[in-house]
């Protein structure tokens, strides 16, 4: 919901844009921070969800580190203001240049997603005679029933290290002298609003846990990645999500270790609720047996609807008239540039400005050039209001 001064203020800003509430995610982060400090848990921000600076930069004045799944994350966090150890690195594919980017700055952990990583970071701290502090990334297979493009931890996805593999493992570890394992680390999906997947999760992670320390290996830590979903229907009755919950549910069935730490890398959950895409309508065209509400916003600036058939809440706030229906699309030559179909919303015409909400995560960190288009801009609300 937006206030009529809030608005006012759009109209002088040419479009599309990201609008983010920097109050909401103020909010947001003093919750997190509030509820995650019952426990002692460590909280990394997933920098892959919106890694703009201003947004980095609040983030970490609560105290989070970074998750990051790329050397340039790497170095974006940095140049943010995160500490080296507090930042943890991600991703299957790691290439060399990444890994020595790593090693040099000395981040708290790399997450290892293969055997064959863990030998390459071996052999590569070996020449920088550093020890790399690694976790492997363990594949679960406990299944998120989110969208299957953003399942990550059932054994047919990409990520992680299978069960089947645990032996191997330790026998590679054990020939790794410049590597220390210091931690075990899951991430099952994203967008995940069912609690009882995560539970699933904890009674798992217990039993992986029990299999290692069997073996006489034990962790530091426990990173239990991301994934809590938010309220995509409902942005201004939850804009914030349940994270006394959240955290609960690992503090009931997480079995820890005497002095074992609990990491978390939340992305979606702290930044999704304080963007909104705001756009222009260019035209109202009339189809057969539809009207279309055509942007000046696209796939290129949302691509989660093109890609994932997301739902985002869309919204014309520049009209109180009686309701139509229109499908909401962008100029992009797809078909698939559509942010919704048969969307009900007060009579629209050339020029009112549209809130496609929920949009701070996922949003501009997914932003292309396709169709040679600009780089929208991001306005922040302390800086307009
Ligand atoms: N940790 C790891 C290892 C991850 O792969 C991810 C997200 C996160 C943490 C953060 O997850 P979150 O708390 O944001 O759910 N582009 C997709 C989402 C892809 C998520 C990829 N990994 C979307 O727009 O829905």
């Amino acid at each position: 919901m937006f206030s009529s001064k809030t608005i006012e203020q759009f109209k002088n800003i040419s479009t599309p844009f990201y609008f983010y509430d920097m109050e909401l995610l103020k909010d947001t982060l003093e919750l997190i921070q509030s509820e995650a400090s019952k426990y002692g848990y460590h909280i990394h921000y997933a920098v892959k969800a919106n890694a703009n600076p201003k947004i980095m930069r609040l983030i970490q004045s609560y105290g989070f580190g970074a998750d990051c799944v790329s050397g340039n994350e790497i170095k974006r966090s940095l140049e943010t203001g995160y500490s080296a150890d507090k930042i943890v690195y991600a991703g299957v594919g790691k290439s060399d240049k990444e890994i020595l980017t790593a090693l040099e700055t000395g981040i708290f952990c790399f997450n290892c997603e293969s055997i064959p990583e863990i030998e390459l970071i071996n052999e590569l701290a070996e020449q920088l005679n550093k020890k790399a502090r690694i976790a492997i990334r363990i594949n679960p297979n406990v299944n998120a029933n989110t969208h299957h493009y953003i399942t990550t931890g059932i054994e047919e996805n990409k990520f992680g290290i299978n069960r089947w593999e645990f032996d191997s493992v330790i026998e590679t570890l054990d020939n790794s002298n410049h590597i220390e394992l210091i931690g075990l680390h899951f991430h099952i999906g994203s967008q995940i609003t069912d609690l009882s997947v995560f539970k699933g999760l904890c009674l798992r992670i217990n039993e992986i846990q029990e299999w290692f320390n069997e073996r006489k290996i034990f962790t530091d830590h426990i990173n239990v990645g991301g994934g809590f979903g938010v309220d995509y229907n409902h942005p201004d009755k939850n804009p914030i999500p349940n994270f006394a919950s959240f955290f609960s549910i690992f503090d009931e069935f997480l079995n820890l270790k005497p002095n074992q730490e609990l990491h978390f890398e939340l992305g979606r959950s702290v930044v999704a609720q304080c963007g909104s895409l705001i756009s222009r309508v260019l035209y109202v065209k009339n189809g057969i047996n539809t009207k279309f509400a055509i942007l000046d916003a696209g796939m290129t600036e949302l691509l989660r609807p093109a890609l994932y058939q997301a739902y985002h809440k869309i919204e014309n706030i520049s009209s109180n008239e009686k309701s139509d229906t229109y499908d909401v699309v962008g100029p992009i030559c797809e078909s698939s540039d559509c942010f919704g179909k048969a969307v009900s919303l007060p009579a629209t015409k050339r020029n009112d400005l549209l809130a496609i909400r929920s949009t701070g995560a996922y949003g501009e960190a997914m932003a292309s050039k396709y169709n040679l288009r600009d780089i929208a801009e991001s306005v922040f609300s302390n800086e307009i209001l």
